[in-house]
């Protein structure tokens, strides 16, 4: 699995700790930026990953900014991103298990480097459960203009 992750200045440090644990477990992490606490702008960042993750270019991304709101409502705009904004475990599996969600917003400023390691992990090893949620994720696409 190809993980892109990306972060502003409100994520940067969340995303950094992120980074570090998933690339210790092996996972395989591409970090589209940004590179400091400086401001930035989150729409670049979000659009940039969910284009990638879009085009197939990586399996999963992951964001972060100080709430995590304004990366999923970007992330959300483009066609095929199933983004969730997620804040304990149990959504994020929900997210993934319902939705299939292929993007996973976090807000650094909201939850703890230990929350966030327990919901990317279960995130990232819950799988989709397909069969009646799998007409509705057609639907997502369908409906969109
Ligand atoms: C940046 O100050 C902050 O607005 C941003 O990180 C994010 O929380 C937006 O939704």
């Amino acid at each position: 699995m190809k993980i892109l992750i990306a972060s502003d200045h409100g994520g940067y440090r969340l995303k950094e700790t992120i980074k570090e644990i998933l690339i210790r477990k092996g996972f395989d992490v591409a970090d589209a930026g940004c590179e400091s606490e400086e401001s930035v702008h989150y729409p670049v960042f979000a659009t940039d990953v969910a284009e990638k993750i879009a085009e197939g270019k990586y399996d999963r991304g992951i964001l972060f900014c100080g709430s995590g709101i304004g990366m999923s409502i970007v992330a959300n705009r483009v066609k095929g991103i199933r983004a969730a904004l997620c804040f304990d475990p149990l959504t994020a599996q929900l997210s993934r298990e319902h939705n299939d969600s292929n993007i996973l917003c976090l807000g650094g400023r909201i939850i703890g480097p230990k929350m966030a390691e327990e919901i990317v992990l279960k995130w990232l090893e819950t799988p989709f459960l397909g069969g009646r949620h799998e007409e509705r994720i057609k639907m997502i696409d369908a409906e969109a203009k």
